[in-house]
């Protein structure tokens, strides 16, 4: 028999269960969500960086650290994997006004032709962006002018970045493999 006051309880069951089922989809780790204006201005920045790569000399920034049985033999060096930690200034000089260090990997990534994979972190150190990052992450062929490469996200300045930048040889010697690189970098951030 459902008495007025089992109805009132089976209610009662019902909200409770409610409520403790819909604060349990998810919400347990999620600490907060929240409408964010489409009216925020993003903003694109244009940077220009040179970025040395000293493959040899005294003090290299840029070393091997794998290869493969064949990567000598291949004409790309395809399976070479460089680690590096270049120098970033404003100049093409190495004594112009360092702004930060691209740190991270290239690769020989392709066997038919020169094909960098490029997996880096420029890492500002001067002024305002000091301790900023712009994560970049691409396809380097490093034969052609100019080579568009992604910007895949950041820190700091840069919290949700997305972007690309452009790389020109600037200076490459032919014995050393030491190269400059012009780095313009188009970056949409908050
Ligand atoms: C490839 O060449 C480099 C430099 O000439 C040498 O140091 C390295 O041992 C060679 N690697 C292989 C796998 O033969
Ligand atoms: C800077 O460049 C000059 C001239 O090209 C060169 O002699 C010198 O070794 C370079 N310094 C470094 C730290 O790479
Ligand atoms: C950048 O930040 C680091 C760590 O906060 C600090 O030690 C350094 O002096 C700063 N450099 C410049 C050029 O502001």
């Amino acid at each position: 028999m459902a008495t007025p006051t089992s109805i009132f309880c089976s209610l009662l069951l019902l909200l409770f269960l409610s409520c403790v089922t819909s604060s349990d989809q998810g919400n347990a780790y999620l600490i907060s969500s929240r409408i964010v204006s489409r009216a925020t201005a993003e903003k694109q920045s244009h940077f220009r960086f040179y970025f040395h790569d000293i493959v040899r000399g005294p003090n290299p920034t840029a070393i091997t650290v794998a290869e493969a049985p064949g990567t000598n033999a291949s004409a790309t060096l395809f399976g070479l994997v460089v680690m590096i930690d270049d120098l970033l200034t404003t100049g093409p000089e190495n004594n112009s006004r360092s702004v930060g260090r691209a740190q991270g990997f290239y690769a020989s990534a392709e066997i038919e032709k020169m094909g960098l994979l490029m997996a880096m972190n420029f890492v500002f150190t001067d002024g305002k962006y000091n301790g900023s990052i712009i994560a970049i992450l691409g396809h380097n062929e490093l034969l052609s002018p100019v080579r568009e490469m992604s910007i895949v996200g950041g820190r700091g300045m840069f919290r949700f970045a997305h972007g690309y930048v452009q790389a020109r040889t600037h200076w490459m010697d032919q014995n050393t493999h030491n190269a400059i690189v012009e780095y313009n970098i188009f970056v949409n951030h908050y």
